[in-house]
């Protein structure tokens, strides 16, 4: 029996030229390139100019996805973006990234789910599409972290993991016959837990507060992201296993089955525990974090794109994704590629 479900029709990613090393951040910190190698398998990151904005990446991502799905954008019917950094307070950063796409009158929503943001952003597309809401939807995943962190010694724990990009996906309606080998998203999984929000996050400026910003706030410092790391790495760890067997338990699938895993890019080790609990090969998972850090939502999208340009990521293949971060959130996707 047919089936309307989602497809991935076209893939995108855009980062900026500019690469920072692990050595040039220890010109500017007391870091080294040993201590960041060694515990997040970091080398590099892309860090924008001052002109270019997190619309602009996404903008950019998002016309290589709907190129790349021999698309034009009056094809779509709908923009999400998910981001943690947004152009601005408000409106949200998919109403930029329409304006740059020049398509008014789309529906464009932001998902502000952090590293979880395009497993979230790509559920949501998923259901739009199933319930028949929309047929062409641009999932857009794009992060400009370089401009909030504390780039002195006093933020070093946070600010040598992120860098700058943006991945997109032009998702679509399709009729499946047979799932088992045409191309299409088999499940999303989607988890949240605030008691764990204040374990990275970024306090102000914001409305919890007497006055949404103030000279106090900025000279404590509360506009930089805050870390308990050794709770994010633990929670990481647990949960994106979780949400893994989840993903495949849903569709009586194996490790084995699986193709390819693109998680997340917060610590290499963490996607090597989370591989070693579950008995994944190294060789099935593919990792961007050596040389783009964690771009928090933009990371799977990245993913998907150089896996595909390394040859690893082929049609027909099962693909699991799965993600963990601010929220806490945490969440899986099976695709059929
Ligand atoms: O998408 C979610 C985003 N984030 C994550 O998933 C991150 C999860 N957490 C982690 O990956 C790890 O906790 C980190 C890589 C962030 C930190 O590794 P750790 O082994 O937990 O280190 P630590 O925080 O316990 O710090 C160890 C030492 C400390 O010095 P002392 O107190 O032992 O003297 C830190 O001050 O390393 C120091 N340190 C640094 N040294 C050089 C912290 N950051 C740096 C740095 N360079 N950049």
């Amino acid at each position: 029996m047919n089936q309307t479900r989602a497809r991935i029709a076209g893939l995108g990613m855009y980062v900026p030229p500019n690469v920072v090393t692990n050595d040039d951040l220890a010109e500017r910190m007391d870091t080294t390139d040993e201590w960041i190698t060694q515990r997040t398998g970091i080398k590099q990151r892309h860090w924008v100019d001052p002109a270019t904005s997190t619309s602009d990446l996404g903008a950019e991502a998002a016309r290589a996805a709907i190129a790349d799905a021999g698309l034009s954008g009056d094809d779509l019917d709908m923009i999400l973006v998910a981001t943690l950094s947004a152009d601005h307070y408000f409106p949200g950063t998919a109403c930029f990234v329409q304006e740059k796409l020049d398509l008014p009158g789309l529906p464009a929503i932001d998902v502000r789910q952090q590293c979880t943001g395009f497993v979230y952003a790509t559920s949501i597309a998923d259901q739009f599409i199933r319930t028949g809401f929309a047929r062409r939807i641009l999932v857009v995943g794009a992060e400009v972290h370089s401009k909030g962190l504390d780039i002195s010694t006093a933020g070093r724990d946070v600010s040598v993991l992120f860098g700058d990009g943006a991945g997109a996906i032009v998702i679509e309606a399709v009729e499946v016959t047979d799932p088992t080998t045409e191309s299409h998203v088999l499940s999303t999984h989607l988890h949240a837990d605030g008691s764990g929000a204040r374990e990275l996050w970024m306090p102000g400026p914001g409305m919890a507060y007497e006055r949404f910003i103030t000279y106090e706030m900025l000279d404590k410092g509360l506009q930089f992201p805050e870390m308990n790391g050794r709770s994010v790495y633990v929670n990481a760890v647990k949960r994106m296993g979780e949400a893994v067997v989840e993903a495949l338990d849903s569709n009586n699938s194996a490790v084995a089955d699986v193709d390819l895993f693109v998680f997340h890019q917060a610590n290499l080790r963490i996607n090597e525990a989370v591989a070693e609990r579950l008995g994944i090969p190294a060789e099935k998972v593919f990792n961007t974090i050596d040389r783009f850090a964690n771009t928090t939502a933009a990371t799977i999208p990245i993913g998907l794109a150089e896996a595909r340009t390394a040859g690893v990521l082929e049609p027909g293949m099962l693909v699991c994704t799965a993600a963990f971060g601010s929220g806490f959130t945490w969440g899986s996707m099976l695709l059929r590629w």
